[in-house]
């Protein structure tokens, strides 16, 4: 690096990790670090980490990645923040954590779901928040702690997400950005405010909740504290940032409409920019504002996508390479020779939400072997990617211009194949493994001053690779299968609610 270049730092608190990403003001990545924790699960489908392993790795991140590039660590000029979305921190009147976070995966908040969906009606939550109750986002598990831990609740002085509770130690402000605080299930989706409505009718005390940014506003400086604590310089401003796939939106450059972000991890986003807040009348689709002022974005979110083929690899495949599967499946024709895999692994959001659907391999035969078994789950999780986008399109999204794809499974070209087959739509890589962080950094860009709106910091910074493109046969050729492939879970949906 050339002395004297000006740096911007992104920090993602993921689920598994923290990881701090450093960008330089031409857009190039010049490091990143990364410090993992784990997740607890104190019981069957609960999901709980300690905000303390949050903060602990932010600060060995952000260390680990100075000393490994080798920069002035005072070159930092502005911080992005971005993490796991949903997470229900509590903080009592003087700012020490009163439990476990409760995670976004986390399913306890189904009665509290029932209870806000019969207190307002779907479509009048649809209406106020763009989005339907899942037990994954913050106000049912707040509702949750009410009910199950009244002595906690009566503490609670402050509520933030996983990402705010850094911006509280790094600042010592209470801020959030409107792109996560959608995910609450507390914000009005028109105004991108907190709902007043909501919170008196849910009879949760406005001044629990902090102040909401845009992605790029300033919401606080580095602290004193802080700034010894990372060597960082004091009074670097921190902005807005954003909830993970906002963010992840901003690293592959899906900021304006028309530009799809299909990112394949652990779940699967299909995730669209708008000029006005969108959304699915019946809640499928989340909705939420987007990290850059006057935008808002539609998504769905599929809860075992990469899921569905690490469970297959672990469970049918241990030890065996990734490649290799990806190879066996290869060999085998399109429609795995009738044999269907059913995604939901982790019940579904989008499109079923159905916390109780799960997964099916279906038409087994003695003729299967293990390459049908690996590419009847990668064309059901391509399926399942089917039906986001076409929830997408009937809410009026039919400008699809570019799909641009990243993510640990956008790396197999077998994989990348049969979603641009099943899709039908070519599909663009994006140069990027760590696109939330990356998308962090350039908020803090903008915010910093270094460019001067959000679609100036991606055209700098986002690297497309690859075109994978449709093959029109095969394409044509998945059409019946995938027909037949949505006939199964209507067919099954009772077996799975009975259990
Ligand atoms: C989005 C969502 C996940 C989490 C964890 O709605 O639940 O993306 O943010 O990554």
């Amino acid at each position: 690096m050339s002395p004297g270049r000006s740096l911007l730092l992104g920090v993602d608190v993921s689920t598994t990790a923290t990881k701090a990403l450093l960008v330089d003001d031409r857009g190039a990545v010049v490091g990143v670090a990364s410090a993992s924790y784990e997740l607890s699960t104190p019981r069957p489908l609960w999901a709980e980490q300690d905000p303390e392993l949050w903060w602990k790795a932010t600060r060995d991140s952000i260390a680990e990645v100075i000393a490994s590039t080798g920069v002035d660590h005072r070159a930092v000029e502005a911080i992005g923040l971005t993490g796991q979305m949903h997470g229900l921190v509590l903080l009592d009147e003087s700012g020490s954590v009163l439990r476990p976070a409760i995670l976004w995966n986390d399913q306890r908040a189904a009665a509290q779901c029932d209870e806000i969906r019969e207190r307002f009606g779907l479509e009048e939550l649809v209406r106020i928040t763009g989005n339907d109750a899942f037990p994954g986002f913050t106000a049912p598990k707040l509702l949750w702690v009410r009910d199950h831990e009244p002595e906690i609740y009566r503490r609670v002085r402050q509520v933030l997400l996983p990402k705010d509770y850094i911006r509280f130690r790094l600042t010592g402000e209470h801020a959030t950005d409107r792109a996560g605080a959608g995910g609450t299930l507390l914000l009005d989706l028109a105004t991108r405010d907190w709902s007043r409505e909501l919170l008196e009718a849910l009879k949760i005390p406005a001044e629990w909740l902090p102040p909401t940014h845009e992605g790029t506003a300033i919401t606080g400086r580095l602290s004193s504290g802080a700034a010894e604590l990372t060597g960082l310089t004091l009074g670097t401003p921190v902005v807005g940032g954003a909830g993970d796939q906002a963010a992840q939106a901003v690293g592959v450059g899906a900021v304006v409409p028309g530009v799809v972000a299909l990112t394949l991890g652990t779940s699967g986003v299909v995730f669209a920019a708008c000029e006005r807040p969108l959304s699915e009348p019946a809640g499928r689709l989340h909705a939420f504002p987007h990290a850059l002022p006057d935008t808002w974005h539609v998504m769905g979110v599929m809860l075992s996508a990469g899921g569905s083929l690490r469970w297959h690899r672990d469970t049918l495949a241990p030890g065996v390479e990734y490649d290799s599967l990806f190879g066996e499946a290869k060999r085998v024709e399109p429609g795995s020779e009738g044999l269907f895999f059913l995604p939901y692994l982790s019940g579904e959001r989008t499109p079923h939400a159905d916390p109780f659907a799960r997964g099916a391999f279906v038409g087994l035969t003695l003729k299967h072997d293990r390459p049908h078994l690996t590419r009847a789950v990668l064309e059901g999780v391509a399926f399942g990617l089917r039906d986001n986008l076409a929830l997408m399109r009937k809410v009026g999204l039919d400008s699809v211009g570019q799909v641009r794809i990243s993510g640990g499974g956008a790396r197999s070209p077998v994989w990348r194949r049969i979603l641009a087959n099943v899709l039908g739509i070519d599909l663009v890589s994006v140069e990027t493994s760590e696109g939330a962080a990356l998308g962090a950094a350039l908020l803090a860009g903008v915010g910093g001053g270094f460019w001067p709106s959000v679609e100036a910091a991606c055209a700098a910074a986002v690297r497309l690779g690859k075109t994978t493109r449709t093959d029109p046969n095969s394409a044509a050729a998945y059409d019946p299968i995938y027909r037949r492939f949505r006939e199964h879970y209507p067919a099954m949906q009772p077996l799975f609610r009975a259990g």
